[in-house]
């Protein structure tokens, strides 16, 4: 089967895409599946063969011809972070055209990766969240209103974004507007939110082999203030699974993130990042294009359950096409 494997996108996230495919194209089976990396980039969408060469895509059909003869894809393996990867614009367009892809839904996929309406969205199911603050660019800020509702120190972030691009801890007011400033560069409207001071977990929701799958749980003790960019990739946090949490706290958090994933009607890979204020797990956000680079927390839990990776990668191919 031809599998189109799509990286890139158009946000800050374009480089960890790149690394997230290429763990994918590593592990697909190459007897079964025969992986076509697709770049999709602002300036164009291509394939790019081993000799460096490049082949548009046709938009029309999602094909492309490679030496007069034209391939269509079987399934695309979705391994684009931000937009248009995550936040349903792909989603939509392959729902179109109907070529089965590895991601959710595009409803689901614009849902969850919209912080804000994601969580109000949940909220009447009695899930837990941080209180907030929603900015849109050029509205007027006004600091004390945000301190009133969030305190301090509190969380300032793109409302659309990933892998802590634009996310600043905020401790004082008179560092309010620089933070702001930079949440924006990410996205136009951006999200403050209070500060939760407990354990950091993230739990990954899948469907495996037919099956809505809970894996070992991660709890995140970041060297950095936060579980920032650099806690993330460049190994300055301890990532432990299973998390050091009391069983009352496990089945709590487990329980809820299956219920989170099939209120919202998920599909395939997914990973919501909870901190525990006492046994009450607070869900911070859910990621539905999780990382899968050598750093990214996924692909750890999937190992920590006894998955491998090219089971993982195959099953959600196999679930796509059913
Ligand atoms: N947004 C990054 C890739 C993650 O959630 O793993
Ligand atoms: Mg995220």
């Amino acid at each position: 089967k031809n599998i189109a494997v799509i990286m890139g996108g158009f946000s800050s996230e374009y480089e960890i895409s790149l690394k997230s495919a290429a763990v994918v194209m590593d592990k697909l089976d190459q007897n079964k599946y025969h992986c076509y990396g697709i770049y999709i980039q602002q300036d164009g969408w291509f394939y790019l063969d081993k000799n460096g060469a490049k082949h548009p895509i046709n938009k029309d059909d999602f094909s492309c011809t490679i030496d007069d003869v034209k391939v269509n894809f079987h399934c695309v393996f979705n391994a684009i972070h931000g937009t248009p990867g995550e936040d349903g614009l792909l989603q939509a367009y392959f729902e179109l055209l109907k070529v089965p892809h590895t991601s959710c839904g595009s409803y689901q996929a614009a849902l969850t990766f919209n912080k804000r309406d994601f969580l109000s969205s949940l909220k009447p199911y009695g899930i837990l969240c941080a209180k907030s603050y929603h900015l849109n660019q050029g509205e007027t800020i006004d600091e004390d209103a945000i301190i009133k509702k969030v305190g301090l120190p509190c969380f300032v972030k793109a409302n659309r974004a990933g892998s802590s691009f634009g996310i600043s801890k905020v401790y004082k007011k008179e560092a309010l507007n620089e933070a702001i400033a930079l949440a924006f560069k990410e996205d136009d409207e951006i999200i403050i939110e209070q500060f939760l001071d407990g354990t950091e977990v993230s739990v990954g929701v899948i469907t495996y082999q037919g099956k809505v799958t809970v894996l070992p749980i991660t709890e995140i003790v970041s060297d950095n203030d936060f579980f920032d960019y650099e806690a993330k990739y460049q190994g300055k946090s301890q990532e432990i699974t299973p998390a050091r949490i009391s069983n009352a706290q496990k089945e709590k958090v487990t329980h809820l993130a299956k219920k989170i994933y099939q209120l919202v009607k998920m599909k395939g890979f997914s990973r919501s990042e909870f901190i525990f204020l006492g046994d009450e797990p607070y869900l911070l956000e859910m990621n539905t294009t999780p990382g899968l680079t050598e750093e990214s927390l996924l692909p750890q839990q999937a190992m920590a359950a006894g998955i491998s990776l090219d089971a993982l990668f195959d099953s959600a191919i196999e679930e796509a096409l059913k």
